[in-house]
């Protein structure tokens, strides 16, 4: 018996249809700068390493103050190469979070390494720096690993607690690469994203905040000498005449149409942002009395890649309000631990915190071109849905 009750809300025509991401109504706005774009890569020709690469690398790094940018071919191959050129592998424990996308994990695999997972803080979803501590202890009291990197992940475009995980990192010698595929365009203490860590990934999948056409990602790094080992790691492990193997690479470039559109989307990224976190701050002024919304941690501000927020009767709500035309969607319904490919890794004890969110939450609409007056309807839908 279907227990769901539909809501009495009626949409108004100036409501319309509601998308959850909108990547068309972006594409209409700058489609004829995109366009010129691409013309431009046909007429010179170089599909890979064209001057786009350059020129992104360099708009990048001027955005995020990274000494050095990679362009590469995903978010995935911007988390395997910085662990492929600290040399990590098997023996290695890298701590992450469980509550996440798989290629937090998979980069932590493919790369030889263990992944521990590490419970999440039940107000910010992002890695709890206690636990994290706890995970560390417990690894050097087994001896069978050895302690050597951690990666944070920036959930839904909020930062992790970087101040708490840097000094943690330093005094046990791990290496930290932030995972921000879903928070370019984030701040801490002033500090954008890019420069929160010694190294971050980032991924422009179509659905990020910036996203390409396809798919794409970079890596930032605060050290110079990272560019020499990440450009040839992406580039089958070759010298830089892209002659001689002198290390183990692969495949992990950009190419030049995702960052003419990368380009183009840039120009605009901070007029979107800006709608993105007006829309957040409406979300949270009516619906924190209801809902648990996620939280940034003090002196950070979202990047906004989701909207997600926690609520005990999450799918009835969830029911009601796709019924009433909200589209929603679960950021993560199962946490890594639980998953058939990590269940190995999974802690004993399981992840009480991770699992209890992930029990709760989901996400409403959050895109630069929703309306204020389906931004209306949507706060309205979530309130009747409680009542
Ligand atoms: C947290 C996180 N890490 C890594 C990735 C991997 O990025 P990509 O799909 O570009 O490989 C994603 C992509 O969704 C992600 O959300």
């Amino acid at each position: 018996m279907n227990s769901v009750v539909n809501l009495t809300l009626a949409k108004n025509s100036q409501v319309g249809n509601i998308a959850f991401i909108d990547l068309k109504a972006q594409q209409r706005r700058i489609r004829p700068a995109i366009e010129k774009r691409l013309q431009s890569v046909l007429d010179h020709g170089r599909y890979i390493a064209g001057p786009e690469i350059d020129e992104l690398e360099e708009k990048l790094a001027g955005r995020t103050e990274a000494k050095t940018v990679i362009a590469c071919a995903s978010g995935t191959a911007a988390l395997i190469i910085p662990l492929l050129a600290r040399g990590i592998g098997p023996g290695d424990a890298v701590f992450a979070p469980a509550f996440t996308y798989n290629a937090t994990a998979n980069a932590i695999l493919l790369a030889g390494a263990t992944p521990i997972f590490v419970d999440i803080d039940p107000a910010t979803f992002n890695m709890d720096p206690a636990d994290l501590e706890r995970r560390i202890a417990s690894v050097k009291n087994e001896g069978r690993l050895h302690p050597s990197a951690v990666i944070p992940v920036d959930l839904f475009g909020s930062p992790a607690d970087y101040r708490e995980i840097s000094k943690i990192a330093e005094r046990e010698g791990l290496f930290l690469l932030s995972d921000g595929a879903q928070s370019f365009g984030a701040e801490l203490d002033g500090k954008p994203v890019g420069n929160l860590a010694p190294a971050t990934a980032t991924s422009f999948f179509p659905g990020k905040g910036l996203g390409a056409y396809g798919d794409a990602g970079a890596i930032f790094s605060q050290n110079t000498l990272d560019r020499e080992r990440w450009s040839s790691i992406r580039w089958h492990g070759t010298d830089e005449a892209r002659k001689d193997s002198v290390r183990v690479g692969f495949n992990g470039r950009m190419d030049s149409f995702q960052a003419a559109v990368l380009l183009e989307k840039l120009s605009i990224f901070d007029d979107e942002l800006t709608a993105r976190r007006n829309i957040a701050a409406e979300y949270d002024k009516r619906l924190s009395k209801i809902a648990r919304p996620q939280a940034d941690i003090d002196g950070s501000v979202s990047g906004q890649g989701y909207y997600s927020l926690c609520m005990e009767n999450r799918d009835d709500i969830v029911k009601k309000l796709n019924r009433a035309g909200v589209p929603t969607a679960i950021y993560y319904s199962t946490p890594l631990h639980l998953m058939p490919a990590f269940a190995d890794y999974a802690p004993a004890n399981g992840l009480p915190v991770t699992e209890k969110v992930a029990s709760e939450i989901f996400a409403l609409p959050m895109h630069p071109y929703l309306t204020p007056q389906q931004v209306d309807y949507i706060c309205e839908a979530v309130c009747e849905a409680v009542r």
